[in-house]
């Protein structure tokens, strides 16, 4: 009862929020800066919910999708889609709103982990299914797949450790408890790996560098030390009960029979005019490395095939490596202002110009099917970053934005909100950018068939 007046305030000066700053960005007809810490303060329990089951680059502010949803109209059980799902969480909030998520990944551990927080659980049974794995793992025979560059990353004997883990998991543990124990599983292959924790794409720690790692240096070479003799068993039990703790319980609040999460945005399994309302924050032009950020893991669950990335790169919107025949076009990305800045950048890094053309046009395809899928009327929120393409500022929100506008979406709203940090946003080689400022639009799809 206190719970649901507690939502019942939230949801009323959440949407008098929206009013006003809708209001105000009609008035002026420029972006409204907000922080979204402030407009929407969470309770603080972010750790202990669904969100921490496993680490993932670039994961958005809770408070942003919490925001929208306790703003916008919505009725329960109409769907909520995000096709660029990362590790789900706008789907999972967008679930303890009473809404029917509908997501996409490119990258298979994104969907894993958004279906173990999506997949409601019989915690009793889970706990149970915990304890025969732990039974079993001593004298388990080791399952090891082909991890890239498997003994650079872990030692001997750690890899017997997973390799037991692994076939343990996999005879005691039944299909619909699956996702949970694999993300543990792979969160506990992540802790054991040389790989620097402060880092979300793999960098070996090197104990001759610990000056180079300043405050931490000690910190982090300690963990080396204890690396030696980490029991991985007992690491993976904790992750384990902590992550079924975690995930939502059976019977509770969720209606979700089996989440629906797709491996492509630019086609979905969805039909025509059925969601209500989208949130979504798309990858970045030439910065990011979702793939490269999750090889250990993919690489220890198996999935990916052959132990190659480049397939599941070669799906990935906005990726730095492309094929041969992925050259600049001509006819350009239909956007005169984005034409005018490729031919800058392209004087500047050729390889830079086509990789920033290949996102627009491929994000062009993926709005385009998300404004398929939505209703009349529907509601999307797009959260995305300006950055630097060649030492060149590329406004991606402004030509994301005129794309929507060209597929039938109209902007109701823009706020900008600063970040303080976002994972895979680094300096690198005077290419790529931080992201100090967000745009968030509101826009809202006006015409069908566009
Ligand atoms: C900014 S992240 C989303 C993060 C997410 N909101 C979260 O909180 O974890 C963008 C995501 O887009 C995904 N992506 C890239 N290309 C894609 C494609 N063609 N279809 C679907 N997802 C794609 C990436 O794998 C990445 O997970």
């Amino acid at each position: 009862m206190l719970l649901s007046t507690k939502r019942e305030e939230q949801r009323g000066a959440a949407e008098s929020s929206l009013l006003h700053l809708i209001a105000r960005f009609e008035a002026t007809g420029s972006a409204v800066e907000v922080n979204f810490r402030q407009l929407m303060s969470s309770d603080g329990s972010t750790n202990k919910s669904a969100h921490a089951i496993h680490p993932y680059p670039a994961k958005l502010l809770v408070n942003i999708p919490q925001f929208f949803l306790a703003a916008l109209p919505t009725v329960s059980g109409s769907a909520l889609l995000d096709p660029f799902c990362g590790s789900g969480t706008v789907l999972y909030e967008g679930m303890l709103a009473g809404l029917r998520p509908i997501g996409s990944d490119s990258n298979p551990l994104a969907r894993l982990i958004t279906t173990a927080k999506l997949t409601p659980l019989d915690r009793a049974i889970a706990r149970r299914h915990l304890d025969e794995v732990m039974a079993a793992y001593p004298s388990a025979s080791p399952n090891i797949p082909d991890v890239v560059n498997r003994d650079y990353w872990f030692s001997e004997r750690i890899s017997d450790c997973l390799g037991r883990l692994k076939t343990a998991i996999q005879r005691n543990v039944p299909a619909p408890y699956r996702p949970v124990f694999d993300v543990s599983f792979s969160a506990t292959a992540r802790r054991v790996s040389y790989a620097d924790p402060r880092l979300s794409v793999p960098v070996k720690i090197n104990p001759d560098r610990s000056a180079r790692y300043g405050a931490k240096g000690d910190e982090v070479i300690r963990r080396l030390v204890r690396l030696g003799e980490v029991d991985v068993g007992a690491l993976f039990w904790s992750i384990a009960s902590q992550n079924i703790q975690r995930c939502p319980e059976l019977g509770q609040l969720f209606a979700v029979d089996r989440p629906e999460i797709f491996s492509d945005a630019r086609s979905l399994g969805v039909a025509e005019a059925s969601v209500d309302l989208a949130i979504t924050s798309p990858p970045y032009v030439g910065a990011q490395k979702y793939v490269r950020a999750s090889s250990l893991s993919l690489g220890w669950l198996g999935l990916t095939p052959d132990c190659k990335l480049r397939p599941i790169e070669r799906q990935s919107i906005g990726r730095e490596h492309l094929a041969a025949d992925e050259a600049l076009t001509s006819s350009g990305t239909g956007i005169p202002e984005a034409d005018a800045l490729l031919e800058e950048i392209v004087e500047r890094n050729p390889l830079r110009a086509r990789i920033a053309q290949r996102y627009l046009l491929e994000m062009r395809d993926a709005l385009s099917e998300l404004s398929r899928t939505m209703r009349h009327d529907g509601n999307l929120v797009l959260v995305v970053g300006p950055n630097l393409v060649a030492g060149l500022e590329f406004p991606t929100p402004f030509f994301l934005q005129r794309i929507a506008e060209g597929l039938g979406f109209s902007t109701k709203l823009h706020l900008l909100d600063s970040i303080a940090s976002r994972g895979l946003m680094t300096k690198r080689n005077r290419t790529a950018g931080l992201i100090q400022q967000e745009s968030v639009f509101l826009l809202k799809r006006v015409r069908t068939g566009a």
